[in-house]
């Protein structure tokens, strides 16, 4: 059974399949139209804009708060009773160094404030802070899928892995598109979504 969404769809392949469509085009247009340079950096708030950006038309939970636990791969993000007072110390997280970047981005990682869809939201909200405050980002394509999810799964408890990872991939080209574009099917691949590649999709505010 898919999760509960606002298409009405009860098969979890076919909304696998339209969610990644949709949210993928919402990615595109978030970048081609400029709208990425208006949310706010290393907060929940610019979290919860871009979560809401990509899923509203697909669940009614967009951009807001779990009101459920949550577990992956037996490990539990942080319990829904304490998770709004997470977000606010994670808010105040510093961020000027890439030590404290990554611990940022862990640390909100095991807050997952969203039912669904934290992985690739989280990850552009990390790229943004990385690009303001060091002027890099990360090039998504030279962090391999399964270092990655290790890495993560292992980031709750040491986190010299991701540290590791997200170090070795960082570039100065930071307002190159391509690297964007391939960046977000690079993160949805990770989650399992790999069968359309942005670069096919349409813009749904750029149409011809
Ligand atoms: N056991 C785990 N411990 C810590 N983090 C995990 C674990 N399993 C998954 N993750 C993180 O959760 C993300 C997936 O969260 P999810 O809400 O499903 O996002 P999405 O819907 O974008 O796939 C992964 O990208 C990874 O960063
Ligand atoms: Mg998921």
């Amino acid at each position: 059974m898919a999760l509960e969404n606002k298409l009405g769809i009860i098969s979890s392949s076919e909304l696998a399949r339209v969610e990644e469509k949709i949210t993928k085009e919402k990615a595109k247009k978030l970048y081609d139209s400029g709208d990425i340079k208006n949310i706010e950096v290393g907060t929940f708030k610019g979290l919860s804009d871009i979560h809401r950006y990509l899923f509203e038309d697909i669940y009614e939970f967009a951009g807001m708060v779990r009101d459920v636990n949550l577990a992956k791969r037996g490990f539990s993000f942080a319990p829904r009773i304490y998770l709004k007072e997470a977000l606010k110390d994670i808010d105040s997280m510093p961020e000027n160094t890439f030590d404290e970047i990554v611990e940022k981005y862990v640390e909100m990682n095991i807050a997952h404030p969203f039912r669904e869809g934290n992985g690739r939201s989280t990850r552009i909200w990390l790229d943004l802070i990385f690009k303001k405050n060091l002027k890099k980002v990360v090039d998504w394509e030279k962090v391999d899928k399964e270092d990655y999810l290790l890495a993560m799964e292992r980031s709750p408890i040491k986190d010299i892995e991701i540290k590791y990872l997200l170090k070795n991939a960082l570039t100065d080209d930071i307002d190159n598109r391509t690297i964007f574009m391939k960046g977000i099917d690079q993160s949805y691949y990770y989650e399992g979504y790999n069968e359309y590649s942005i670069d096919d999709l349409s813009n749904p505010s750029f149409k011809q």
